[in-house]
């Protein structure tokens, strides 16, 4: 009877997952062509540019420290628990420019410590990688859960904020200066037509709106600001969910590491889809 009931469970879980990341969704039809400027950015000669991303020791995260150690960036790949980074600390034993460092990117005094360990570091390319779906059990009007609403936010929306703070500074510094945020086309009102796990929606819409904030603050720096949509891609986070629905995360972190390259102060505060077009708010 137990068995039964945890197998009904888990074709539920993956029911409401299937239903919750797939079609639906009508974005596709509202995307947008992007301008992309001319690059007048010229790195001085022997500068390598760094770049930080969170939550690298699995999933997208750790698809994005390959990709920039193959075009030869020092990489900062933070881990919340890097003596379990088995993969992360591998490709570290073999790669010079790769550092793994402990983040919780919900522990701010952490954050803090890890901004003063790093301080006088460029860091050319910020991206806030680390994110949860939540349980999506808790996510419908009538059941939602708050203390997992509550994590959910922490995680995607006011620790990507702190830490753009914390290391403003290190992208000052640096000659790139861009701040990057892994959204989700989740987070686009536009595109909504049926709901769904609302709480990590509103988490994605929410975050773009401080980053667009952010984008407006910052450009007069000279700092630009992404958000980025790696479409349905194939990590833990969406476990479950047929293989031909899902996107290669190698893929994933390549498309998005082009809007990265393609994002410019005349462009700041895009929020792109894994193709190159602008995703509708
Ligand atoms: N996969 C998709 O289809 C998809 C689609 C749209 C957007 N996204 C976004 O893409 C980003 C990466 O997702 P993914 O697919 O790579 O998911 P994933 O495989 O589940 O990886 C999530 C990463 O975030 C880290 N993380 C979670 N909470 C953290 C915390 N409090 N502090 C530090 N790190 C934390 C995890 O670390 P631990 O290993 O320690 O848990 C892990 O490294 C997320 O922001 C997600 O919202 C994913």
């Amino acid at each position: 009877m137990k068995k039964q009931f945890t197998a009904l469970f888990a074709m539920l879980t993956i029911a409401i997952f299937s239903t919750a990341f797939a079609g639906g969704h009508n974005v596709d039809k509202l995307l947008m062509e992007v301008q992309i400027p001319e690059n007048t950015i010229e790195l001085p000669e022997g500068y390598v540019p760094t770049v930080m991303i969170t939550g690298a020791n699995r999933g997208i995260g750790f698809e994005f420290v390959k990709v920039y150690l193959a075009r030869d960036y020092n990489v900062i790949a933070t881990a919340r628990s890097p003596g379990k980074a088995d993969a992360l600390n591998a490709l570290a034993a073999e790669n010079e420019n790769l550092t793994v460092v402990q983040l919780d990117v919900t522990d701010f005094p952490r954050v803090d410590a890890l901004a003063a360990e790093l301080q006088g570091q460029p860091i050319d390319i910020l991206i806030n990688n680390a994110g949860i779906s939540g349980d999506v059990r808790g996510q419908m009007f009538g059941n939602i859960d708050y203390d997992e609403f509550r994590k959910v936010l922490d995680v995607n929306v006011i620790a990507p904020t702190k830490i753009a703070e914390s290391f403003y500074q290190n992208l000052l510094d640096s000659q790139l200066k861009k701040l990057v945020v892994v959204s989700s086309s989740e987070g686009s009102i536009a595109g909504i037509s049926s709901p769904r796990t609302m709480v990590y929606r509103t988490s994605k819409a929410a975050v773009n709106m401080m980053y667009t904030n952010l984008a407006v603050q910052l450009k007069r720096k000279g700092i630009t600001v992404a958000m980025v949509n790696p479409g349905l891609t194939d990590t833990d986070f969406v476990a479950g969910l047929p293989k031909k629905m899902l996107r290669p995360a190698d893929v994933a972190a390549e498309d998005m590491a082009r809007n990265i390259d393609n994002t410019w102060v005349e462009n700041t505060g895009t929020f792109w889809n894994y193709d190159g077009r602008a995703l509708p708010w």
